[in-house]
């Protein structure tokens, strides 16, 4: 019940920051997009779907990205450079790490190259370290780990309902998120993996399906040392979310 209450009572306190302004022409490019999805996804779920051995990955949710949909690579010429976001770099490796290896660069780059090149058509967005330091904040508004855990989704041994996952979800932000899993080896079971909420260009909420939109389960292969490929969770499938140092299942 206290959860519950809560899960109710966080409707709302999120205050993200407006910020409405776009580059002028930016809507006429063959690269128009309409959301912004904040993924985050389970490290220790990024671990247990690679081949890679990962070392003490963190027990929260870590930023995978801010991405525009409908738009990649946006400006090839416009390299990753580290050097602009020197004082972010405390805050990158805790809230943004590549959890499959040691050294982060590589993923950052990965990031800004196809998807930030893409967002920085908004005037929020349109350096490195806009784009890198609005995005850290964002996810610290979000606060999705504290989210899950006020309203009793914890990692855990028994399993949960997709749609109580969701529901979480919705309670505190007012908006439907997409839930990815990849499937376990246990039949029947899949395992929680990213949760993309998604945003407007003005970062207000917003629902990640469009009116009239149905989810498809598009697989999407986040890393290329990762083998498995992630769905949209299965409705009827139970759902493990695990917990660190579980043995696998
Ligand atoms: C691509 O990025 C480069 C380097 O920042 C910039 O000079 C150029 O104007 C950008 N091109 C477009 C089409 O935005
Ligand atoms: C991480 O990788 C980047 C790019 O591959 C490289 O420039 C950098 O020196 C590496 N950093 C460390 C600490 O090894
Ligand atoms: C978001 O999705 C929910 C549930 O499907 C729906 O009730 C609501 O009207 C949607 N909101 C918007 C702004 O489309
Ligand atoms: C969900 O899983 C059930 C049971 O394995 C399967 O029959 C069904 O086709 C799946 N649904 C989707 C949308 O993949």
């Amino acid at each position: 019940m206290k959860y519950h209450v809560l899960c109710l009572l966080g409707i709302g306190y999120l205050a993200f920051q407006p910020g409405n302004s776009y580059r002028k022409g930016a809507e006429k490019s063959s690269h128009e997009w309409k959301k912004l999805v904040l993924t985050h996804h389970w490290p220790v779920s990024v671990c247990k779907m690679s081949d890679v051995a990962c070392k003490n990955p963190p027990n929260y949710w870590t930023l995978h990205g801010l991405w525009p949909d409908r738009a990649e690579s946006c400006n090839n010429s416009w390299h990753f450079n580290e050097a602009e976001i020197m004082d972010l770099l405390p805050e990158m490796n805790s809230f943004w790490p590549d959890v499959l290896h040691p050294n982060h660069t590589q993923l950052w780059k990965h990031e800004w190259q196809k998807h930030g090149t893409c967002a920085a058509t908004l005037c929020i967005l349109d350096s490195q370290h806009k784009y890198f330091g609005n995005t850290l904040d964002l996810y610290k508004k979000t606060d999705l780990s504290s989210v899950l855990a006020k309203c009793g989704i914890t990692p855990s041994s028994k399993y949960y309902k997709v749609q109580d996952i969701k529901n979480a979800v919705e309670k505190i932000y007012g908006v439907v998120p997409k839930v990815q899993c990849f499937p376990s080896q246990e039949q029947g079971v899949q395992v929680l993996t990213q949760i993309e909420i998604c945003f407007t260009k003005e970062l207000q909420p917003r629902n990640c399906t469009d009116a009239g939109e149905v989810h498809q389960g598009v697989p999407n292969r986040p890393w290329d040392s990762i083998k498995e490929e992630l769905c949209v969770c299965n409705e009827t499938l139970q759902t493990y979310y695990p917990p660190i140092g579980q043995q696998w299942v």
